[in-house]
């Protein structure tokens, strides 16, 4: 297959917009910088990225389990997970224009905005939000919103895998929302301050450390094929390791899984060998003992932590973006089927003709509850198409004059915009066969 142009991000989120995709979080009031609003059709693409992920995940898996921790934990959590002392940008502010900048973004001691040379030390800026919980507002009551949802994980480790009767190698999985007070979020939804995570803590027996070192090659491989088998152009994904002095101080092996965005390659996916890291803080933290006793060998140990973590916004961005193509006289999203927000639109060619609407209603709500399905009567066929084809739905069935004598319906292929002539008996099967193939 040809490797298809990238959009502009203009384009991109014209679309957005347009189709109601996403949205500027209370755009009404002037709008909220860094925070987004996922639109009819944008909230059934997201279920659709972390259907796929649950399902590849925890589903069909297993050696992992689910968990969903709350949004607000005790604060020693985040003294433990070292949040509190080590989550920090370092920003600059203009004296001048009061505009405030991270400090590894600026190439000169100018402030890009008004150019004056004033601006202030680099400062460290805690990006967690802090809130209260309660009715006081005091040293007792401050909590902050979680900047990731692995925490949860971790600090629910002992109590899931008890309940879940699990041993190491095994995983806990958690989709969520997190916060993070992001000097200069940006790009749209690639970086905002109230996003999404799906995040994999895989924990392994530290000995042999060569068993974990496999736990995380098997998870960087199992990762990028997850993209791949969702449709993503090769070219347009990679996979960088780090190493030295650019892994996190406790961290074994890191590779980021990256995506040759419009604005150059970025982070969609972060696969981190943490060691015991985590896990060890929280003993330490909370005087209780984590480590994992097995029966078997009578060993005790804390476990190392393969981590792939990602974002679902980020993901979403990701797939529109592969997927998106400007022909001559259209826009497709070629999205797999799986995350397409539509699988089916079911039209009648005509609206002013009951018998042809009344059985395009009855075939769509035959469809209904096995596929997920449109109904669209507005406008001329080639508008529906020019629709349909622009937020990514793989096949369009119109029902004509002939339907009613022949019992069939014509089937329109997104990619190729072939049409063949099925029978309305063999609909559902030749349709789940077909969407299945691609
Ligand atoms: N628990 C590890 C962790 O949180 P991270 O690299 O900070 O690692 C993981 O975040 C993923 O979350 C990133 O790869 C990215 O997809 C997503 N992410 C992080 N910050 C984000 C932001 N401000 N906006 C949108 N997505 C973000």
């Amino acid at each position: 297959m040809t490797l298809r142009p990238k959009p502009t991000m203009e384009e991109l989120t014209a679309l957005c917009k347009r189709r109601g995709f996403v949205f500027q979080s209370s755009e009404l009031y002037g709008g909220v910088n860094g925070a987004w609003d996922y639109g009819p059709l944008g909230v059934e693409l997201k279920r659709n990225i972390r259907e796929a992920w649950w399902r590849d995940i925890v589903v069909l898996r297993d050696d992992v389990v689910g968990l969903d921790t709350a949004i607000l934990m005790a604060p020693a959590v985040w003294r433990a997970s070292g949040h509190l002392d080590n989550f920090h940008d370092q920003m600059v502010d203009c004296k001048t224009c009061k505009k405030r900048w991270r400090a590894d973004q600026l190439t000169t001691d100018r402030c890009p905005s008004c150019g004056n040379a004033t601006l202030t030390e680099p400062r460290a800026f805690n990006m967690m939000f802090k809130t209260a919980i309660g009715a006081m507002e005091d040293a007792s009551s401050e909590a902050y919103l979680r900047p990731e949802t692995a925490q949860g994980i971790f600090v629910d480790f002992k109590l899931a895998y008890q309940t879940a009767r699990k041993k190491p190698p095994f995983g806990i999985a958690q989709i969520g929302k997190a916060f993070r007070n992001e000097i200069t979020p940006g790009n749209f939804i690639f970086r905002s301050r109230e996003f999404e995570q799906m995040e994999l803590e895989f924990f392994v027996p530290p000995e042999p450390p060569e068993e974990a070192m496999r736990w995380y090659d098997y998870w960087v491989g199992a990762r990028y094929d997850w993209w791949m088998r969702l449709g993503m152009q090769p070219e347009r994904l990679r996979k960088t390791p780090y190493s030295g002095a650019d892994l996190a101080h406790y961290s074994k092996a890191t590779t980021d899984l990256e995506y040759d965005f419009p604005f150059g390659w970025g982070e969609l996916e972060g696969i981190a060998h943490r060691g015991t890291f985590d896990l060890t803080q929280h003993v330490a933290a909370s005087g209780k003992d984590l480590a994992y006793f097995d029966e078997e060998s009578k060993e005790k140990y804390l476990p190392a932590v393969i981590e792939p973590s990602l974002g679902v916004d980020r993901a979403l961005l990701a797939f529109m973006l592969d997927a998106y193509e400007r022909e001559t006289d259209r826009t497709v999203l070629h999205l797999h089927p799986s995350l397409a927000p539509y699988k089916v639109a079911v039209f009648p060619l005509v609206r002013n003709k009951p018998d042809i609407v009344d059985l395009a209603r009855r075939v769509e709500l035959g469809l209904r509850p096995h596929i997920r399905t449109t109904f669209d009567d507005s406008g001329n066929v080639g508008k529906r198409y020019y629709r349909q084809d622009e937020i990514g739905t793989p096949f369009c069935v119109t029902i004509d004059y002939d339907s009613l004598s022949g019992n069939d319906a014509t089937v329109r292929d997104r990619d190729s915009k072939e049409q063949v002539r099925v029978s309305l008996d063999m609909l559902e099967v030749h349709l789940r066969t077909a969407l299945g193939k691609i």
